[in-house]
């Protein structure tokens, strides 16, 4: 039966620390300022928006909220993007993807300083992490990593199959994972909805992640024993409870923990790792413009 990783406790901790480092930034004077950018109605976007902003607040970090109508035109989003990048006030800008159709995600994502692109989803960025120079790692892959060094768990020459390949997880993640350095090191395989035998690629790795968004793609039976799992999605499912639906992950939990040595489950896993990660990276942007 698989440990269960908490990844409530790890966070907690590094916002603690981060809650130091927001205090020495404090006596220069500086508060760091994050703002977030909604476009959207989705229920699942404004919770997350929500539960970042309260982060913030929590460690002494300044939060601006921005809503933008979703059937607004892409060029007000654009103009409000430039207004922050001016904004001396906000060192970090994250606006909550997906953004609707109408909108060029790329093009929004370009627009953002990248001194202050704490999601490090800017090409700038992008082309710094994959150049092992990362500014600022993403939130969610550098909470995967950070959570696997914090439960032991050593990526050293081990192989870790990521299922999903999006710009916010899978892709960052297999960059950060491969190279050299602490928690990486690893030997990684990338797959995604074209790929064939998907269970040989699991059942082969010491460490499997899956980030594809599908609930409970993956069971214990395309698991060998001992394997660590790292489950990153967060599906919303019909439910027979007050809100309608509950929340599972990309793995089929109980079935997994019987065959894994550690797990995380959802919630309560890599979702708080990310939003500590956030904070991380807009403490450090701060420290970074007023450096
Ligand atoms: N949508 C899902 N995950 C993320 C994230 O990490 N950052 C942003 N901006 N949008 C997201």
């Amino acid at each position: 039966m698989a440990d269960i990783i908490d990844g409530n406790a790890v966070s907690d901790r590094i916002k603690d620390e981060l809650s130091e480092n927001v205090d020495a930034l404090a006596d220069e004077d500086v508060t760091p300022g994050l703002a977030t950018v909604l476009m959207s109605d989705d229920g699942a976007s404004e919770t997350y928006v929500s539960m970042k902003q309260r982060a913030c607040e929590n460690i002494g970090i300044n939060s601006v909220h921005v809503e933008i109508d979703p059937e607004a035109p892409e060029q007000e989003l654009l103009d409000k993007v430039d207004e922050l990048n001016e904004d001396p006030e906000v060192h970090g800008i994250l606006v909550q993807m997906p953004v609707p159709d109408h909108v060029d995600e790329r093009k929004v994502l370009q627009r953002i300083d990248p001194m202050k692109d704490v999601d490090g989803f800017h090409p700038e960025n992008v082309g710094r992490l994959v150049a092992g120079d990362a500014r600022f790692k993403p939130c969610t892959p550098h909470g995967v990593q950070i959570l696997l060094g914090a439960a032991d768990v050593d990526t050293t020459g081990k192989d870790v199959t990521i299922v999903g390949r999006s710009n916010i997880v899978g892709k960052p993640l297999a960059n950060l994972l491969v190279q050299s350095g602490e928690n990486a090191n690893a030997t990684v395989t990338v797959c995604h909805s074209k790929t064939q035998n998907l269970e040989e690629k699991t059942k082969a790795a010491d460490i499997v992640v899956a980030a594809v968004g599908v609930p409970e793609l993956i069971d214990g039976s395309m698991l060998s024993e001992g394997t660590t799992v790292i489950d990153v999605g967060v599906n919303r499912v019909d439910a027979d409870t007050e809100k309608g639906y509950e929340l599972v992950g990309d793995v089929e939990f109980e079935s997994a923990k019987e065959k894994a040595d550690a797990i995380t489950p959802v919630p309560g896993g890599v979702g708080p790792m990310t939003i500590a990660m956030l904070l991380y990276n807009t403490v450090k942007a701060a420290g970074l413009q007023h450096g």
